[in-house]
């Protein structure tokens, strides 16, 4: 009998871009394909892309650049780019790269089963992206349609624990992150998501409930929701409208999820109420990643952020007096237009005085299709951009190993996710299989305050929330040992 034909996905970005994987990857497997850890062994190659900077986009195409050798010894080889980049490039894909076989934008996800089989049928190339984002939703909505097959029905998402996940350390089981919803209304003036990703929609909470109703049932104990802006997430079905405190409160109710928590969120949205909801849900996990992005009132105007600093300050405050344990994690764009050193050193302060847990830098970078492109001069030369970024991100790692050091001989509860990136490294290149159940190994697993802690132990207690003794610190890492006695 011939074989199946051998998917391989290659993923950039943000968690929206995870998850589509783990969706697309389970509608290949159903429709009979096999998945593939190995680029040159596929027959099938797709890349999840995205287009937030223009640095993910370059390396997108020298990947595809390096790919034309294979298309040549293997011309039956299939290459696709989806997502973001798809939907913001289209056509220019093939104009660039005409060994390509597919581009299919993220609102276009729910047909890439269909097309791969059109393709192997000789119907290539094929582009499918959504309309482009007018001014008007509707114009456009039907076009990008929400990517969001039933996972609850779906017998490839398997939930026990597994050699193949120890190896792969692939889509952890244990778990989940689950869409609240799909693209984005802000037009933050840098941003370019609002177009690749399309209108805002909700998913219904009644699809919600049901998902993570059944993947606890299969031993999921950590859902994440995902949206853009998923402190804006409402959702009007059954009678009841529903934003996001009542969602988590529902979900809060289903027993045997252990840790709940929502990301990302826009500071204009953080209600009083969502915040009590996390001091007060024993399932929510005291984590809230909310972007400030600077911390200059005149850049945030210029951004279209709709917040002032002294808004977002009163947030943080009542964060830290309702959620006194709460770590909270910020993105910055470094360099953005018209940036003076005045504004920086205002983001320089915030970043201080507001303790973050994490904060992700970037440096600006002109999106074509953006406001920022077409009405403001990108002028900040590179080198302050890196200056600056540079400059940021050691005023965090201060302040990230200082919180850190304060956990230096204590015992923190970790999920453990599963191996380190060391174990994941040296296995890729191990000839013998999965290590067996019994050999220790180097795990990684994180804390409720979202930090990364890696112990010696073995595969089985992949999965398992254990108490691990902290040894030893650094400003992203910690590292400790389990003590199976304590555990009980
Ligand atoms: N340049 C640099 N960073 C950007 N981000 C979004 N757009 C840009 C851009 N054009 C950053 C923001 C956002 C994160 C996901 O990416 O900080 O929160
Ligand atoms: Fe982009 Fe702003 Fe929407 Fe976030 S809220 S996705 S930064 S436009």
């Amino acid at each position: 009998m011939e074989r199946s034909p051998a998917y391989y996905i290659e993923t950039v970005g943000c968690q929206m871009n995870t998850l589509d994987t783990e969706l697309l990857s389970s509608g290949l497997a159903s429709a009979g394909y096999e998945q593939s850890a190995d680029m040159r062994k596929a027959d099938i190659i797709l890349f999840v892309t995205c287009s937030v900077r223009a640095h993910a986009e370059d390396k997108i195409y020298s990947a595809l650049g390096r790919l034309k050798n294979i298309k040549k010894h293997r011309p039956d080889t299939i290459i696709g780019v989806l997502g973001c980049m798809a939907q913001k490039e289209g056509e220019k894909i093939f104009r660039r790269a005409p060994h390509v076989d597919l581009v299919a934008g993220p609102g276009r996800l729910g047909h890439v089963t269909d097309w791969i089989g059109r393709i192997i049928a000789g119907e290539g190339p094929i582009l499918d992206i959504s309309k482009q984002r007018t001014n008007s939703k509707i114009d456009v909505l039907d076009s990008f349609e929400p990517f969001d097959p039933h996972r609850e029905s779906d017998p490839h998402l398997d939930i026990t624990p597994s050699e193949a996940t120890v190896q792969t350390a692939s889509a952890v089981p244990y778990q989940a992150m689950v869409r609240a919803m799909f693209g984005c209304d802000n037009f933050c003036s840098y941003c370019i998501v609002p177009s690749v990703r399309g209108p805002e929609q909700c998913r219904p909470w009644p699809r919600i409930v049901e998902e993570v109703r059944s993947l606890v049932d299969r031993g999921c104990v950590e859902v994440t929701l995902i949206g853009q802006t998923v402190n804006n997430y409402q959702s009007e079905a059954e009678g009841r409208t529903v934003r996001l405190p009542e969602l988590l409160e529902m979900l809060d109710g289903i027993s045997g999820l252990h840790r709940l928590k929502f990301v990302t969120s826009h500071p204009k949205y953080m209600s009083d109420s969502l915040i009590r909801a996390v001091a007060d849900l024993p399932s929510c996990i005291p984590f809230f990643h909310v972007p400030a992005q600077s911390g200059s009132d005149r850049v945030l105007k210029q951004m279209n952020r709709k917040y002032t600093i002294a808004e977002y300050d009163e947030m943080l405050a009542k964060i830290y007096e309702w959620v006194p344990d709460a770590a909270v994690t910020s993105d910055f764009i470094v360099g953005f237009c018209g940036e003076t050193d005045e504004d920086f050193e205002q983001t320089v302060e915030l970043v201080r005085r507001a303790r973050f847990k994490n904060s992700f830098i970037f440096k600006y970078s002109t999106r074509e299709g953006t406001t920022a492109h077409t009405r403001f001069e990108d002028d900040v030369p590179y080198p302050v951009k890196q200056e600056r970024n540079n400059r940021l991100l050691a005023v965090q790692n201060e302040i990230s190993l200082a919180d850190n050091l304060a956990l230096k001989g204590r015992t923190v509860e970790i999920l453990v996710e599963g191996p380190s990136k060391v174990t994941r490294r040296r296995m890729k290149h191990a000839t013998d299989e999965s290590p067996a159940k019994s050999d220790e190994i180097q795990l990684v697993g994180r804390t409720v305050h979202d930090r990364i802690v890696v112990f010696d132990g073995t595969p089985d207690l992949i999965g398992k929330i254990l108490p691990v003794k902290i040894e030893h610190v650094e400003a992203f890492t910690l590292t400790g040992r389990f003590d199976p006695v304590a555990s009980g």
